[in-house]
Protein backbone atom coordinates (compact mmCIF):
# COMPACT_ATOMS: atom_id res chain seq x y z
CA UNK A 1 0.00 0.00 0.00
CA UNK A 2 1.80 3.11 -0.97
CA UNK A 3 1.99 6.12 1.32
CA UNK A 4 -1.32 8.44 2.12
CA UNK A 5 -0.19 11.83 3.27
CA UNK A 6 -2.36 13.05 6.48
CA UNK A 7 -3.80 16.56 6.02
CA UNK A 8 -0.06 17.80 8.30
CA UNK A 9 1.86 15.78 5.65
CA UNK A 10 0.40 17.90 3.09
CA UNK A 11 0.39 21.57 5.17
CA UNK A 12 4.20 20.29 5.59
CA UNK A 13 5.29 19.77 2.04
CA UNK A 14 3.73 22.14 0.21
CA UNK A 15 5.36 24.91 2.52
CA UNK A 16 8.84 23.60 2.13
CA UNK A 17 9.17 20.83 0.03
CA UNK A 18 7.22 20.60 -2.84
CA UNK A 19 8.55 22.92 -6.35
CA UNK A 20 7.08 26.34 -6.74
CA UNK A 21 6.85 28.52 -10.04
CA UNK A 22 8.44 31.89 -9.07
CA UNK A 23 4.89 33.32 -8.19
CA UNK A 24 4.98 30.42 -5.28
CA UNK A 25 2.32 28.31 -6.77
CA UNK A 26 2.98 24.81 -5.73
CA UNK A 27 3.89 22.88 -9.20
CA UNK A 28 4.91 19.75 -8.00
CA UNK A 29 2.75 16.47 -6.11
CA UNK A 30 4.12 14.35 -3.64
CA UNK A 31 4.34 11.53 -5.63
CA UNK A 32 6.51 13.96 -7.98
CA UNK A 33 9.10 14.87 -5.33
CA UNK A 34 9.45 11.16 -4.18
CA UNK A 35 9.94 10.85 -7.91
CA UNK A 36 12.25 13.46 -8.71
CA UNK A 37 14.36 12.46 -5.69
CA UNK A 38 14.71 8.13 -6.71
CA UNK A 39 15.38 9.28 -10.22
CA UNK A 40 18.64 11.70 -9.38
CA UNK A 41 20.22 9.31 -6.11
CA UNK A 42 19.62 6.27 -8.17
CA UNK A 43 21.56 7.78 -11.49
CA UNK A 44 24.63 8.21 -9.01
CA UNK A 45 24.91 4.53 -10.12
CA UNK A 46 26.38 5.04 -13.31
CA UNK A 47 29.37 6.80 -11.95
CA UNK A 48 30.32 3.04 -10.43
CA UNK A 49 28.94 0.83 -13.30
CA UNK A 50 28.42 1.84 -16.93
CA UNK A 51 25.52 -1.21 -17.29
CA UNK A 52 23.65 -0.55 -14.03
CA UNK A 53 19.68 -0.35 -14.57
CA UNK A 54 19.42 3.24 -13.27
CA UNK A 55 15.19 2.37 -14.10
CA UNK A 56 15.00 -0.27 -11.98
CA UNK A 57 16.95 1.07 -9.19
CA UNK A 58 15.14 4.52 -9.15
CA UNK A 59 11.93 1.91 -9.03
CA UNK A 60 13.30 0.73 -5.82
CA UNK A 61 13.90 3.60 -4.04
CA UNK A 62 10.20 5.02 -5.05
CA UNK A 63 8.88 2.23 -3.66
CA UNK A 64 10.74 2.53 -0.77
CA UNK A 65 9.58 5.99 -0.11
CA UNK A 66 5.93 6.04 -1.42
CA UNK A 67 5.54 3.35 1.07
CA UNK A 68 6.75 5.39 3.77
CA UNK A 69 9.30 2.69 5.07
CA UNK A 70 12.03 4.69 4.44
CA UNK A 71 13.06 8.71 4.12
CA UNK A 72 15.64 10.35 4.05
CA UNK A 73 15.94 13.36 5.67
CA UNK A 74 14.44 17.03 5.03
CA UNK A 75 17.31 18.63 2.55
CA UNK A 76 17.89 15.36 0.29
CA UNK A 77 14.21 15.78 0.05
CA UNK A 78 13.88 19.33 -0.73
CA UNK A 79 16.92 19.49 -2.56
CA UNK A 80 17.52 16.43 -5.18
CA UNK A 81 17.41 16.72 -8.69
CA UNK A 82 17.12 20.44 -8.20
CA UNK A 83 19.48 23.55 -9.21
CA UNK A 84 20.66 23.34 -5.07
CA UNK A 85 21.33 20.31 -4.66
CA UNK A 86 22.29 20.11 -1.45
CA UNK A 87 21.23 17.11 0.52
CA UNK A 88 22.49 17.08 3.90
CA UNK A 89 21.29 18.05 7.49
CA UNK A 90 24.47 17.98 9.14
CA UNK A 91 27.30 19.97 9.63
CA UNK A 92 29.86 20.75 11.88
CA UNK A 93 32.28 23.76 11.17
CA UNK A 94 35.79 24.81 13.01
CA UNK A 95 35.94 27.80 15.14
CA UNK A 96 39.52 28.59 15.89
CA UNK A 97 41.00 31.23 18.04
CA UNK A 98 40.97 34.55 15.50
CA UNK A 99 38.77 36.62 14.18
CA UNK A 100 39.84 35.50 10.01
CA UNK A 101 38.72 32.09 11.37
CA UNK A 102 35.43 32.79 13.31
CA UNK A 103 34.07 35.12 10.65
CA UNK A 104 35.08 32.52 7.83
CA UNK A 105 33.16 30.24 9.67
CA UNK A 106 29.98 32.85 10.25
CA UNK A 107 29.66 33.07 6.07
CA UNK A 108 30.03 29.44 5.79
CA UNK A 109 26.96 29.19 8.83
CA UNK A 110 25.15 31.45 5.97
CA UNK A 111 25.65 29.05 3.46
CA UNK A 112 25.07 25.98 4.86
CA UNK A 113 21.54 27.37 6.48
CA UNK A 114 20.44 29.06 3.26
CA UNK A 115 20.71 24.95 1.80
CA UNK A 116 18.68 23.93 4.35
CA UNK A 117 21.82 22.29 6.74
CA UNK A 118 22.08 22.96 10.69
CA UNK A 119 25.49 23.73 11.78
CA UNK A 120 27.32 22.61 15.24
CA UNK A 121 30.39 24.10 16.80
CA UNK A 122 32.65 24.04 19.10
CA UNK A 123 33.98 27.23 20.50
CA UNK A 124 36.18 25.70 23.03
CA UNK A 125 39.17 26.76 21.20
CA UNK A 126 38.24 30.48 21.54
CA UNK A 127 40.40 32.42 24.17
CA UNK A 128 38.41 33.44 27.22
CA UNK A 129 36.66 36.83 27.94
CA UNK A 130 39.03 39.37 29.01
CA UNK A 131 42.03 37.60 27.64
CA UNK A 132 45.00 38.95 26.07
CA UNK A 133 44.45 40.54 22.16
CA UNK A 134 48.20 40.63 21.26
CA UNK A 135 47.23 42.87 18.01
CA UNK A 136 45.34 45.53 19.38
CA UNK A 137 46.34 45.19 22.95
CA UNK A 138 43.30 45.36 23.55
CA UNK A 139 40.78 42.32 25.36
CA UNK A 140 39.06 39.59 24.25
CA UNK A 141 35.18 39.21 23.99
CA UNK A 142 34.89 35.36 24.43
CA UNK A 143 33.08 32.56 22.97
CA UNK A 144 29.27 33.67 24.58
CA UNK A 145 29.52 36.67 22.61
CA UNK A 146 31.01 35.04 19.58
CA UNK A 147 27.91 32.69 20.03
CA UNK A 148 25.27 35.80 19.68
CA UNK A 149 27.05 37.17 16.25
CA UNK A 150 26.35 33.33 15.06
CA UNK A 151 22.56 33.76 16.63
CA UNK A 152 22.03 36.94 14.85
CA UNK A 153 23.33 36.21 11.52
CA UNK A 154 21.46 33.14 11.53
CA UNK A 155 17.73 34.81 12.42
CA UNK A 156 18.87 37.45 9.57
CA UNK A 157 19.74 34.20 7.05
CA UNK A 158 15.81 31.78 7.02
CA UNK A 159 17.36 28.41 6.09
CA UNK A 160 16.60 28.61 1.90
CA UNK A 161 13.72 30.63 2.39
CA UNK A 162 11.80 28.03 4.74
CA UNK A 163 13.00 26.50 7.89
CA UNK A 164 14.96 28.43 10.04
CA UNK A 165 18.89 27.78 10.60
CA UNK A 166 19.48 25.51 13.53
CA UNK A 167 23.20 25.62 15.65
CA UNK A 168 24.66 23.59 18.04
CA UNK A 169 27.02 25.34 20.43
CA UNK A 170 29.75 22.80 22.96
CA UNK A 171 31.81 24.35 25.14
CA UNK A 172 34.60 21.55 26.54
CA UNK A 173 34.03 21.76 30.85
CA UNK A 174 37.41 23.05 31.28
CA UNK A 175 37.40 26.62 29.61
CA UNK A 176 37.66 29.30 31.93
CA UNK A 177 34.41 30.56 30.57
CA UNK A 178 32.40 27.56 31.45
CA UNK A 179 30.14 29.41 34.15
CA UNK A 180 28.89 32.13 32.02
CA UNK A 181 27.97 29.64 29.29
CA UNK A 182 25.90 26.91 31.33
CA UNK A 183 23.55 30.15 32.76
CA UNK A 184 23.81 31.80 29.14
CA UNK A 185 20.24 30.51 28.15
CA UNK A 186 18.71 31.01 31.57
CA UNK A 187 17.41 33.82 29.95
CA UNK A 188 14.93 33.03 27.26
CA UNK A 189 15.43 35.90 25.15
CA UNK A 190 19.39 34.95 24.20
CA UNK A 191 20.64 32.72 21.83
CA UNK A 192 17.18 31.66 20.83
CA UNK A 193 18.65 29.90 17.22
CA UNK A 194 21.34 27.77 19.72
CA UNK A 195 21.16 24.29 20.99
CA UNK A 196 24.28 24.89 23.76
CA UNK A 197 25.51 21.64 25.56
CA UNK A 198 28.95 21.11 27.67
CA UNK A 199 31.20 18.81 26.58
CA UNK A 200 32.27 16.92 29.45
CA UNK A 201 35.77 15.47 29.95
CA UNK A 202 37.29 12.04 31.10
CA UNK A 203 39.31 14.37 33.67
CA UNK A 204 36.19 16.19 34.96
CA UNK A 205 34.28 12.82 35.30
CA UNK A 206 37.01 11.19 37.55
CA UNK A 207 37.20 14.47 39.65
CA UNK A 208 32.98 14.62 39.95
CA UNK A 209 33.51 10.82 41.09
CA UNK A 210 36.04 11.91 43.84
CA UNK A 211 33.99 15.24 44.60
CA UNK A 212 37.44 16.67 43.64
CA UNK A 213 38.57 19.75 41.72
CA UNK A 214 39.66 20.11 38.58
CA UNK A 215 41.96 22.53 35.96
CA UNK A 216 40.61 25.56 33.78
CA UNK A 217 42.84 25.55 30.87
CA UNK A 218 43.25 28.94 28.46
CA UNK A 219 42.89 27.68 24.91
CA UNK A 220 45.38 30.24 23.52
CA UNK A 221 48.23 29.45 26.40
CA UNK A 222 47.24 26.27 27.49
CA UNK A 223 48.11 27.22 30.75
CA UNK A 224 46.40 26.19 33.94
CA UNK A 225 44.19 29.30 35.12
CA UNK A 226 41.90 28.07 37.97
CA UNK A 227 40.81 25.44 39.25
CA UNK A 228 37.19 24.18 40.20
CA UNK A 229 35.13 22.30 41.52
CA UNK A 230 33.73 19.27 40.05
CA UNK A 231 30.47 18.77 41.94
CA UNK A 232 29.71 22.96 41.86
CA UNK A 233 29.67 22.57 37.93
CA UNK A 234 27.76 19.51 37.80
CA UNK A 235 25.20 21.25 40.10
CA UNK A 236 25.07 24.65 38.05
CA UNK A 237 24.16 22.38 34.84
CA UNK A 238 21.97 20.62 36.57
CA UNK A 239 20.10 23.86 37.96
CA UNK A 240 20.45 25.23 34.57
CA UNK A 241 18.89 22.55 32.90
CA UNK A 242 16.36 22.12 35.22
CA UNK A 243 15.30 25.75 34.81
CA UNK A 244 15.42 25.60 30.85
CA UNK A 245 16.07 22.55 29.44
CA UNK A 246 19.82 23.58 28.65
CA UNK A 247 22.75 23.31 28.55
CA UNK A 248 22.80 19.72 27.63
CA UNK A 249 25.50 17.20 28.50
CA UNK A 250 27.74 15.12 26.05
CA UNK A 251 30.65 13.00 26.50
CA UNK A 252 33.66 13.61 24.62
CA UNK A 253 35.76 10.85 26.09
CA UNK A 254 32.68 8.81 24.76
CA UNK A 255 32.20 10.18 21.59
CA UNK A 256 35.60 9.94 20.94
CA UNK A 257 36.29 6.28 21.74
CA UNK A 258 34.13 5.96 19.08
CA UNK A 259 35.41 8.25 16.63
CA UNK A 260 36.25 5.80 13.45
CA UNK A 261 38.99 7.63 12.17
CA UNK A 262 41.47 8.93 14.59
CA UNK A 263 43.92 9.65 12.38
CA UNK A 264 42.17 12.58 11.46
CA UNK A 265 41.69 14.38 14.40
CA UNK A 266 39.42 14.58 17.80
CA UNK A 267 35.76 14.83 17.48
CA UNK A 268 35.00 18.07 19.62
CA UNK A 269 31.33 18.74 17.97
CA UNK A 270 28.12 17.75 16.84
CA UNK A 271 25.16 18.31 14.56
CA UNK A 272 22.36 20.80 16.35
CA UNK A 273 20.25 18.27 17.48
CA UNK A 274 23.13 15.98 18.76
CA UNK A 275 23.12 13.02 16.96
CA UNK A 276 25.60 13.20 14.37
CA UNK A 277 29.53 14.02 16.13
CA UNK A 278 31.85 15.06 13.29
CA UNK A 279 34.98 16.47 12.31
CA UNK A 280 35.25 20.11 11.41
CA UNK A 281 34.23 20.81 7.96
CA UNK A 282 32.53 17.36 7.90
CA UNK A 283 29.14 16.85 7.35
CA UNK A 284 26.66 13.87 6.93
CA UNK A 285 23.61 12.85 5.66
CA UNK A 286 20.72 11.02 7.10
CA UNK A 287 17.39 8.50 6.58
CA UNK A 288 15.47 6.94 8.52
CA UNK A 289 13.62 3.21 8.28
CA UNK A 290 9.86 3.40 9.43
CA UNK A 291 9.62 0.89 12.25
CA UNK A 292 5.39 1.17 12.70
CA UNK A 293 5.33 -0.10 8.53
CA UNK A 294 8.00 -3.06 9.57
CA UNK A 295 5.65 -4.92 11.42
CA UNK A 296 3.04 -7.32 10.17
CA UNK A 297 0.01 -9.22 11.84
CA UNK A 298 1.63 -8.29 15.23
CA UNK A 299 5.06 -9.83 14.56
CA UNK A 300 8.21 -7.57 13.33
CA UNK A 301 9.05 -8.68 9.76
CA UNK A 302 12.93 -9.09 10.22
CA UNK A 303 12.96 -9.85 6.41
CA UNK A 304 11.69 -6.64 5.11
CA UNK A 305 13.52 -4.86 8.11
CA UNK A 306 16.60 -6.62 6.47
CA UNK A 307 15.94 -5.34 2.39
CA UNK A 308 15.21 -2.05 3.38
CA UNK A 309 18.12 -1.62 5.82
CA UNK A 310 20.55 -2.30 2.29
CA UNK A 311 18.56 -0.29 -0.29
CA UNK A 312 18.70 2.42 2.18
CA UNK A 313 22.39 2.28 2.72
CA UNK A 314 23.24 1.97 -1.22
CA UNK A 315 20.69 5.12 -1.19
CA UNK A 316 22.97 6.90 1.69
CA UNK A 317 26.04 6.55 -0.29
CA UNK A 318 24.71 7.49 -3.17
CA UNK A 319 23.75 10.64 -1.96
CA UNK A 320 27.15 11.54 -0.67
CA UNK A 321 28.09 10.87 -4.33
CA UNK A 322 25.66 13.31 -6.01
CA UNK A 323 25.69 15.85 -3.40
CA UNK A 324 26.72 19.53 -4.33
CA UNK A 325 28.56 20.26 -1.11
CA UNK A 326 28.72 24.37 -0.48
CA UNK A 327 32.07 24.39 0.41
CA UNK A 328 35.27 22.97 -0.95
CA UNK A 329 36.87 22.28 2.36
CA UNK A 330 33.16 20.78 3.34
CA UNK A 331 33.37 18.53 -0.10
CA UNK A 332 36.76 16.88 0.72
CA UNK A 333 36.28 16.15 4.20
CA UNK A 334 32.85 14.69 3.78
CA UNK A 335 34.27 12.61 0.94
CA UNK A 336 37.41 11.09 2.85
CA UNK A 337 34.82 9.63 5.62
CA UNK A 338 31.61 9.16 3.78
CA UNK A 339 29.85 9.02 6.63
CA UNK A 340 25.82 7.91 6.68
CA UNK A 341 23.18 7.96 9.43
CA UNK A 342 21.06 5.23 8.84
CA UNK A 343 18.65 4.85 11.95
CA UNK A 344 14.92 4.54 12.75
CA UNK A 345 11.43 6.35 13.34
CA UNK A 346 8.22 4.81 14.80
CA UNK A 347 9.64 2.81 17.44
CA UNK A 348 6.41 3.54 19.86
CA UNK A 349 4.10 3.12 16.62
CA UNK A 350 5.95 -0.22 16.41
CA UNK A 351 5.62 -1.41 20.17
CA UNK A 352 1.55 -0.30 20.15
CA UNK A 353 1.44 -2.63 17.23
CA UNK A 354 3.23 -5.59 18.86
CA UNK A 355 1.61 -4.75 22.15
CA UNK A 356 4.42 -4.08 24.03
CA UNK A 357 4.54 -0.73 26.67
CA UNK A 358 7.18 1.50 26.16
CA UNK A 359 8.57 1.09 29.88
CA UNK A 360 9.11 -2.34 29.92
CA UNK A 361 12.06 -4.61 29.78
CA UNK A 362 10.50 -6.07 26.63
CA UNK A 363 10.68 -3.09 24.83
CA UNK A 364 14.34 -2.41 25.84
CA UNK A 365 15.08 -6.20 24.61
CA UNK A 366 13.50 -5.48 21.29
CA UNK A 367 15.30 -2.37 20.85
CA UNK A 368 18.65 -3.74 21.30
CA UNK A 369 17.37 -6.66 18.62
CA UNK A 370 16.29 -3.80 16.31
CA UNK A 371 19.41 -1.89 16.52
CA UNK A 372 21.94 -4.72 15.86
CA UNK A 373 20.10 -5.78 13.22
CA UNK A 374 20.29 -2.54 11.98
CA UNK A 375 23.92 -2.01 12.20
CA UNK A 376 24.71 -5.51 11.51
CA UNK A 377 23.31 -5.30 8.14
CA UNK A 378 24.05 -1.74 7.32
CA UNK A 379 27.65 -2.95 7.44
CA UNK A 380 27.43 -5.50 5.76
CA UNK A 381 25.73 -3.55 3.00
CA UNK A 382 28.76 -0.71 3.32
CA UNK A 383 31.03 -3.25 3.21
CA UNK A 384 29.60 -4.77 -0.11
CA UNK A 385 29.37 -0.89 -1.47
CA UNK A 386 33.27 -0.90 -0.62
CA UNK A 387 34.22 -4.36 -2.68
CA UNK A 388 32.09 -2.66 -5.48
CA UNK A 389 33.07 1.28 -5.27
CA UNK A 390 36.05 1.07 -3.61
CA UNK A 391 36.76 1.99 0.82
CA UNK A 392 36.14 5.31 2.44
CA UNK A 393 39.69 6.83 1.60
CA UNK A 394 40.48 7.65 4.82
CA UNK A 395 39.96 3.69 5.80
CA UNK A 396 43.57 3.58 6.49
CA UNK A 397 44.31 3.81 9.68
CA UNK A 398 40.56 3.64 10.71
CA UNK A 399 39.10 1.47 13.02
CA UNK A 400 38.20 -0.70 10.00
CA UNK A 401 41.79 -1.08 8.97
CA UNK A 402 42.12 -4.98 10.16
CA UNK A 403 42.03 -8.04 8.29
CA UNK A 404 38.34 -8.87 9.50
CA UNK A 405 36.77 -5.62 7.84
CA UNK A 406 38.89 -5.05 4.94
CA UNK A 407 35.88 -3.45 2.90
CA UNK A 408 33.88 -0.50 4.43
CA UNK A 409 32.64 2.08 2.33
CA UNK A 410 31.10 4.85 4.78
CA UNK A 411 32.86 5.52 8.18
CA UNK A 412 29.45 4.90 10.22
CA UNK A 413 26.29 4.00 8.95
CA UNK A 414 23.69 4.36 12.17
CA UNK A 415 22.71 7.83 13.90
CA UNK A 416 19.00 8.12 15.34
CA UNK A 417 17.84 11.49 14.17
CA UNK A 418 14.82 13.04 15.71
CA UNK A 419 12.61 12.94 12.55
CA UNK A 420 11.02 16.07 13.39
CA UNK A 421 9.98 17.18 10.10
CA UNK A 422 9.92 13.35 8.01
CA UNK A 423 7.97 11.77 11.08
CA UNK A 424 5.07 14.32 9.65
CA UNK A 425 5.35 13.53 6.30
CA UNK A 426 5.06 9.33 7.06
CA UNK A 427 2.53 9.96 9.87
CA UNK A 428 4.92 7.89 12.28
CA UNK A 429 6.08 8.54 15.79
CA UNK A 430 9.15 10.35 16.10
CA UNK A 431 12.78 8.68 15.97
CA UNK A 432 13.04 6.69 19.64
CA UNK A 433 10.45 8.69 21.37
CA UNK A 434 7.46 7.43 23.04
CA UNK A 435 4.18 8.81 21.25
CA UNK A 436 3.61 12.25 22.02
CA UNK A 437 0.00 12.45 22.37
CA UNK A 438 -3.09 10.02 22.45
CA UNK A 439 -5.50 12.63 21.25
CA UNK A 440 -4.67 16.10 19.31
CA UNK A 441 -6.43 19.27 18.63
CA UNK A 442 -5.85 21.11 15.57
CA UNK A 443 -7.05 24.37 14.39
CA UNK A 444 -7.99 24.28 11.17
CA UNK A 445 -7.65 27.76 8.64
CA UNK A 446 -11.34 29.10 9.43
CA UNK A 447 -10.43 28.68 13.60
CA UNK A 448 -12.84 25.58 14.32
CA UNK A 449 -11.00 23.09 16.44
CA UNK A 450 -10.60 19.10 14.93
CA UNK A 451 -9.86 16.74 17.62
CA UNK A 452 -7.76 13.95 15.96
CA UNK A 453 -7.09 10.55 17.24
CA UNK A 454 -3.36 8.71 16.98
CA UNK A 455 -4.81 6.29 14.38
CA UNK A 456 -3.73 3.05 16.80
CA UNK A 457 -5.70 4.09 19.28
CA UNK A 458 -8.55 5.14 17.59
CA UNK A 459 -8.62 1.45 15.46
CA UNK A 460 -8.97 -0.06 19.39
CA UNK A 461 -11.02 2.31 20.67
CA UNK A 462 -13.78 1.32 17.60
CA UNK A 463 -12.72 -2.74 18.13
CA UNK A 464 -12.90 -3.52 22.05
CA UNK A 465 -16.61 -0.93 22.31
CA UNK A 466 -14.77 2.26 24.34
CA UNK A 467 -15.55 4.88 21.42
CA UNK A 468 -17.35 7.52 21.71
CA UNK A 469 -17.82 10.84 20.43
CA UNK A 470 -16.41 13.28 23.51
CA UNK A 471 -13.47 10.96 24.07
CA UNK A 472 -11.15 12.74 21.91
CA UNK A 473 -11.71 16.19 23.28
CA UNK A 474 -11.37 14.94 26.71
CA UNK A 475 -8.70 13.76 26.36
CA UNK A 476 -7.00 16.15 24.03
CA UNK A 477 -8.07 18.18 26.82
CA UNK A 478 -6.52 16.23 29.89
CA UNK A 479 -3.41 15.39 27.60
CA UNK A 480 -2.82 11.54 29.55
CA UNK A 481 -4.73 8.76 29.40
CA UNK A 482 -3.64 7.11 32.38
CA UNK A 483 -5.94 8.04 34.98
CA UNK A 484 -8.91 7.46 32.53
CA UNK A 485 -10.48 4.16 34.23
CA UNK A 486 -13.66 3.96 31.63
CA UNK A 487 -9.96 2.70 29.14
CA UNK A 488 -9.25 -0.87 29.96
CA UNK A 489 -5.90 -0.96 31.35
CA UNK A 490 -4.39 -3.17 28.72
CA UNK A 491 -4.72 -0.06 26.17
CA UNK A 492 -3.95 2.57 29.35
CA UNK A 493 -0.51 0.75 29.61
CA UNK A 494 0.10 0.37 25.89
CA UNK A 495 -0.44 4.38 24.93
CA UNK A 496 2.03 6.06 27.81
CA UNK A 497 3.24 9.44 26.30
CA UNK A 498 6.18 11.13 26.63
CA UNK A 499 5.27 12.75 29.72
CA UNK A 500 3.72 9.42 31.19
CA UNK A 501 6.76 7.65 31.01
CA UNK A 502 9.33 7.91 33.86
CA UNK A 503 12.76 9.37 33.01
CA UNK A 504 14.62 6.31 33.61
CA UNK A 505 13.11 4.45 31.08
CA UNK A 506 13.37 7.21 28.57
CA UNK A 507 17.45 6.61 29.19
CA UNK A 508 17.55 3.35 29.11
CA UNK A 509 15.75 2.87 25.84
CA UNK A 510 17.93 5.73 24.52
CA UNK A 511 20.94 3.39 26.08
CA UNK A 512 19.59 0.53 24.33
CA UNK A 513 19.67 2.12 21.07
CA UNK A 514 22.89 3.71 21.98
CA UNK A 515 25.15 0.11 21.91
CA UNK A 516 24.58 -0.59 18.44
CA UNK A 517 24.82 3.01 16.86
CA UNK A 518 28.22 4.42 15.45
CA UNK A 519 27.28 8.26 15.80
CA UNK A 520 24.89 9.34 18.49
CA UNK A 521 20.78 9.05 19.47
CA UNK A 522 18.66 12.28 19.68
CA UNK A 523 16.03 11.87 22.72
CA UNK A 524 15.04 14.21 24.93
CA UNK A 525 14.05 12.76 28.30
CA UNK A 526 10.94 14.37 29.68
CA UNK A 527 9.73 15.11 33.51
CA UNK A 528 6.86 16.33 34.79
CA UNK A 529 7.20 20.65 35.80
CA UNK A 530 7.53 19.10 39.27
CA UNK A 531 10.55 17.09 38.81
CA UNK A 532 13.42 18.06 41.59
CA UNK A 533 17.12 18.93 40.74
CA UNK A 534 18.06 15.81 42.00
CA UNK A 535 15.51 14.07 39.35
CA UNK A 536 17.68 15.72 36.95
CA UNK A 537 20.82 14.76 38.29
CA UNK A 538 20.31 10.92 38.73
CA UNK A 539 19.00 11.55 34.54
CA UNK A 540 22.39 12.76 34.26
CA UNK A 541 24.46 9.84 36.07
CA UNK A 542 22.59 7.60 34.36
CA UNK A 543 22.83 8.50 31.17
CA UNK A 544 26.47 8.29 32.03
CA UNK A 545 26.49 4.97 33.66
CA UNK A 546 24.52 3.29 30.62
CA UNK A 547 26.97 3.91 27.67
CA UNK A 548 24.84 7.14 26.12
CA UNK A 549 26.78 9.78 24.68
CA UNK A 550 25.16 12.68 25.80
CA UNK A 551 21.75 13.06 27.04
CA UNK A 552 18.83 16.33 26.86
CA UNK A 553 16.20 17.02 29.31
CA UNK A 554 12.95 19.06 28.83
CA UNK A 555 10.76 19.57 32.09
CA UNK A 556 7.08 20.44 31.45
CA UNK A 557 6.32 24.00 31.21
CA UNK A 558 9.79 25.34 31.88
CA UNK A 559 10.42 27.41 28.62
CA UNK A 560 7.83 29.83 27.64
CA UNK A 561 7.26 29.14 24.28
CA UNK A 562 6.66 25.09 24.28
CA UNK A 563 6.72 24.39 20.46
CA UNK A 564 4.13 21.65 20.92
CA UNK A 565 2.21 21.56 24.06
CA UNK A 566 -0.73 18.42 24.48
CA UNK A 567 -3.69 20.08 23.80
CA UNK A 568 -2.92 21.75 21.02
CA UNK A 569 -0.78 20.03 18.08
CA UNK A 570 -1.43 22.16 15.12
O1 LIG B 1 12.97 15.42 9.98
P1 LIG B 1 14.11 16.15 9.35
O2 LIG B 1 14.83 15.35 8.30
O3 LIG B 1 13.69 17.50 8.81
O4 LIG B 1 15.19 16.54 10.46
P2 LIG B 1 15.45 16.01 11.95
O5 LIG B 1 15.64 14.53 11.94
O6 LIG B 1 14.42 16.56 12.88
O7 LIG B 1 16.84 16.68 12.28
C1 LIG B 1 18.04 16.17 11.75
C2 LIG B 1 19.08 17.23 11.66
O8 LIG B 1 18.68 18.18 10.67
C3 LIG B 1 19.26 18.08 12.90
O9 LIG B 1 20.06 17.51 13.87
C4 LIG B 1 19.92 19.30 12.28
O10 LIG B 1 21.27 19.02 12.01
C5 LIG B 1 19.15 19.45 11.00
N1 LIG B 1 17.99 20.41 11.16
C6 LIG B 1 18.18 21.75 10.87
O11 LIG B 1 19.26 22.14 10.49
N2 LIG B 1 17.15 22.65 11.01
C7 LIG B 1 15.95 22.26 11.45
N3 LIG B 1 14.97 23.16 11.56
C8 LIG B 1 15.73 20.90 11.77
C9 LIG B 1 16.79 19.99 11.60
Amino acid sequence: MSLSFSSSALVVLKKRYLKKDKNGRVIESPEKMLQRVADSVARADKDFDGTADIKALAAQFYDLMSKGWFIPNSPTLMNAGRRLGQLSACFVLPVEDSIESIFDSLKHTAMIHKSGGGTGFSFSRVRPANDKVLSTAGVSSGPISFMAVFDAATETVKQGGTRRGANMAILRVDHPDIEEFIACKDDPGFLQNFNISVGLTQEFMEALEKGGDYELVNPRTRNSVKTLNAPKIFDMIVNSAWQSGEPGIIFLDRINEANPTPALGEIEATNPCGEQPLLPYESCNLGSINLGKMAEGGTLDKNRLKAVIRTAVHFLDNVVEINKYPLKEIKEQTLATRKVGLGVMGFADLLIKLGVPYDSEEAVALAHDIMSLISEESKKASAQLGEARGNFPAYAGSIYDRPETPYMRNATTTTLAPTGSISIIANASSGIEPIFAVAYTRRVLDGEKLHEFHPLFEEMAKEQGFFTEDLAKNIALEGSIQEMTNIPKEVRRLFKTSHDISPDWHVRIQAAFQKYTDNAVSKTVNFPHTATREDVEKVFKLARETGCKGVTIYRDGSRDHQVLSVASRS
